[in-house]
């Protein structure tokens, strides 16, 4: 089977076609903020006027590969959570394929898919789940029959918390990777607020304090590395009180955070000591992709889900617990 799915939740339009084995073609369109963080109807704006740039580039990447229009068995698209203007661009172009191309439809979890893509990437069984990206940071595990949330972010996602703090240092967008830098030249620690309350956490005092901790004169570098240090430590702890809740003995990394290295160091370690294994996908299957959309609709759609058109309403509070897993 083979699925082309669409993925533009946030800053990354991608649109590719994979089958049960590998990718086959992947193109994207990446928007970049001019000033500040993303901004929804911008963002939707560049999504519409790429769209149709990136679908070429797909199938006529796939046709190299000897795969065309008519190979195609079905339309993936993500139907959220995310922002409502873009996933509408991207809604309306899947309808549009899946009539066009007469195969089925299917709105998958965007959530959902970063865990099968890892899976699939990683040959993790039964992982406890890690997604960190801007706007969510979730831990997940499969539990009957659903991916449940077993803590979260009560505010802003970790990425949201880096990228606002690397605007107030005067760095571009994404400033997740900036902050890694200068992480790395810290030396000392600048306590900061650690807020994990059961099994949620929050980033926004956090965020506050570090900015706070500069005005008073603290060095970027410190600040950089303090704020890697409490804030990833809150999300291992709280994933390795998921993998000891639900017995389980391997932890997966999904979501654009999981690029740092600092953070895999200290999962990793957490694993070592429990025991578990640890996976991590490759950098292009943690952020977000239109692979993960695919594969995880060619997953649903051989399982005999469809998305009817009249059922295909985006849902940018998308839950994935909303989903009933009937693929596994
Ligand atoms: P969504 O929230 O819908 O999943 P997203 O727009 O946040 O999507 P991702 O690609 O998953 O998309 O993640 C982007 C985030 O990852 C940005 O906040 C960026 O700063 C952060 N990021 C990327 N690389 C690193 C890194 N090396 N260290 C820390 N954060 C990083
Ligand atoms: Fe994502």
């Amino acid at each position: 089977m083979r699925v082309i799915g669409i993925e533009g939740t946030a800053w990354n339009l991608s649109i590719a076609i994979v089958d049960e084995k590998d990718v086959i073609a992947e193109a994207e369109a990446v928007y970049i903020p001019k000033h500040g963080g993303i901004h929804p109807r911008e963002a939707a704006q560049h999504h519409a006027a790429e769209i149709k740039n990136v679908l070429t580039k797909v199938l006529s990447a796939a046709a190299e590969r000897g795969v065309t229009p008519h190979d195609i068995d079905g339309v993936a698209f993500s139907q959220g959570p995310g922002m409502g203007p873009c996933l509408r661009v991207v809604a309306t172009a899947a309808r549009t394929l899946s009539l066009k191309l007469k195969v089925p439809l299917v709105g998958v979890n965007h959530c959902v898919a970063h865990v099968e893509v890892g899976r699939w990437r990683c040959g993790a069984e039964d992982p406890v789940t890690l997604y960190v990206s801007g706007a969510n940071s979730q831990v997940l595990a499969y539990r009957g029959g659903r991916y449940r949330i077993l803590g979260e972010t009560l505010d802003i996602g970790i990425g949201n918390a880096l990228d606002k703090f690397a605007r107030f240092l005067g760095l571009s967008h994404p400033g997740g990777p900036k902050i890694e830098e200068l992480a790395r030249r810290g030396r000392e620690y600048v306590p900061l607020p650690y807020v994990v309350k059961g099994m949620d956490f929050s980033f926004s005092g956090l965020e506050t304090a570090a900015e706070k901790a500069v005005n008073d004169g603290r060095s970027v570098e410190d600040v950089c590395f303090s704020f890697q240090e409490t804030a990833f430590a809150m999300l291992t702890e709280v994933t390795e009180r998921a993998v000891a809740h639900c017995e389980k003995d391997e932890v997966l990394l999904a979501g654009g955070v999981g690029a740092n290295g600092r953070l895999q160091e200290m999962l990793r370690t957490m694993c070592e000591e429990r025991g578990a294994k640890f996976y991590v996908p490759e950098a292009r299957f943690l952020k977000d992709n239109g692979a993960m959309i695919a594969y995880l609709g060619l997953l649903m759609l051989k399982s005999g889900v469809r998305t009817p058109i009249d059922a295909s309403a985006v849902k940018p509070n998308f839950r994935p617990e909303e989903v009933e897993v009937t693929w596994r």
